[in-house]
């Protein structure tokens, strides 16, 4: 309706001055008419300038003064015209607000003589405010001074206004708006001759594709990943959560006592529940080293059992796989390697806000002759760097296939204190020579969680807000790129 109107007035007119007034001039909503302009204007029916006004209009207190007059008036006129009255007696007559508003513009104005008793000073007066509020609803103009003391009085408030001014026709004005042809279908080729097809929009946004969206835990997985290529580390391959208890602990000289061979402490699988098969030469020194020793090493003195060996589970710890590996690697002439993996575990544990009985292990190690404690530190330190961790601390720590064993601290400034970021250490003689590797080789490891990194980086407090059946999907769709480092 609005845009009929605007062409149709433009085919026979100059111009339109003010679309304000053109609104209200054909009863027209003046937020139709601006939405009306801006299309036609895009489209360059019309041209238009853009208007801005500061428009006056009443508050609530100046509409009630414009329709009953102004308190000073009321208060006025309640004081004799002759003689005097209390001003106790004018409390009693008039509403409080008139009689505190209107007792002091009164006073102010010199209508009256204020004491204890009230007494007329002139015995006319205008209401003055009433006839500026109610000319000032009429449209009309006001000098400066009165402007001034209605704004003052917060009778008056200015309002923003925006619209539009010369509107006129356009290099493309018809009367009525064209309808352009916007896809390309059978009919509408056949027709080209008598259709206008729309113009593309070459810089529109695409609509966003339904696709497949990365978990946060996959995001920084990918920047530890990138981290260790960039070390000139290769992946280990670590497709198989079932492992046998061998490979898990026996090869790292875990003995079978340990606690954390415990069923409380680890998933034995029931079907199949045993291995069928193990590398026998090496399982004989395994045995050997763990009853008696050698290599230097005094053994654990117990009888191992290879039914305890034998035993399937869901592997604890992803050392499980650099056993293997460096297994493999002690076959063949032996070269030096840097391995890494990063992949799932399993642990029989209480679940709580930060554990659950699975969740991810990131572990490298580093393979070669003559390594030492230093080359440990410094490649830890050079490894956390690049996650944007400079600072470490060691602490002196445990576990039964590295000697020394180092628990890693970083200083984390948002909690401002040292954090456990990783255990590490260099694996024992115990483990390496039963493998064959050369009596110099020395191997330093460490490992630690991706979901402590993940959930510091996205702000996840619950580790079941980011893994498992309670995940919000929405969330996964619109978690932002990870980005660690310096
Ligand atoms: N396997 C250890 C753990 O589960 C991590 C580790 C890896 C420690 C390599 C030392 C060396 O916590």
């Amino acid at each position: 309706m609005a845009e009929a109107a605007i062409l149709g007035f433009l085919q026979n007119n100059e111009s339109i001055p003010d679309s304000g007034n053109f609104a209200a001039e054909h009863n027209l909503d003046h937020e139709e008419v601006k939405n009306v302009i801006k299309s036609l204007q895009s489209f360059r029916y019309i041209e238009a300038k853009e208007l801005k006004r500061e428009t006056l209009v009443l508050t609530d207190e100046g509409k009630k003064y414009a329709a009953e007059g102004s308190p000073e008036f009321h208060f006025f006129s309640a004081v004799p015209e002759e003689g005097t009255i209390s001003k106790d007696d004018l409390e009693k007559k008039l509403d409080a607000s008139v009689f505190k508003i209107g007792s002091t513009q009164a006073a102010k104005k010199k209508w009256v003589a204020m004491g204890k008793q009230v007494s007329r000073k002139v015995q006319h007066v205008e209401d003055k405010v009433k006839e500026s509020l109610l000319q000032l609803q009429q449209g009309l103009e006001l000098d400066k001074e009165s402007l001034n003391s209605l704004k003052t009085r917060k009778l008056i408030a200015s309002q923003g206004w925006t619209g539009y001014s010369d509107i006129m026709k356009g290099p493309s004005y018809a009367p009525k708006r064209k309808t352009f042809a916007t896809d390309l279908t059978r009919e509408n080729l056949q027709n080209w001759k008598e259709l206008e097809f729309k113009e593309y929009n070459f810089n529109a946004m695409g609509q966003p594709l339904d696709a497949g969206h990365l978990h946060p835990l996959l995001k920084v997985r990918k920047q530890f990943k990138d981290i260790f290529c960039q070390m000139g580390f290769e992946e280990m391959p670590t497709n198989n959560f079932v492992e046998s208890s061998f490979w898990n602990f026996d090869a790292l000289f875990q003995p079978q006592q340990h606690p954390a061979r415990d069923s409380h402490d680890t998933f034995f699988l029931k079907a199949p529940s045993t291995t069928r098969e193990l590398p026998e030469d090496y399982v004989e020194r395994v045995k050997q080293v763990h009853e008696s020793g050698g290599y230097g090493s005094r053994g654990y003195n117990y009888e191992w059992k290879r039914e305890e060996a034998n035993k399937n589970l869901l592997r604890t710890h992803t050392t499980a796989v650099s056993s293997r590996m460096l297994y493999a690697l002690a076959k063949g002439p032996f070269t030096p390697k840097k391995y890494f993996s990063i992949d799932r575990v399993f642990r029989n544990e209480a679940v709580d806000k930060t554990h659950l009985a699975e969740f991810h292990q990131i572990e490298g190690l580093i393979c070669d002759r003559g390594l030492t404690l230093g080359d440990l530190i410094g490649v830890l330190e050079a490894f956390f760097a690049r996650l944007g961790m400079p600072k470490l601390r060691f602490k002196p720590a445990y576990n039964p296939y590295t000697e020394p064993s180092m628990e890693i601290f970083s200083y984390h400034p948002g909690l401002e204190k040292w954090v456990e970021i990783g255990n590490s250490g260099m694996f024992r003689p115990e483990m390496l020579q039963p493998m064959g590797l050369p009596e110099d080789v020395r191997v330093i490891a460490w490992g630690l969680s991706l979901e402590r990194p993940t959930m510091i980086l996205y702000g996840v407090d619950n580790i079941r807000d980011l893994f498992g059946h309670k995940v919000d999907l929405k969330l996964i769709e619109r978690n932002p790129i990870c980005r660690v480092g310096i």
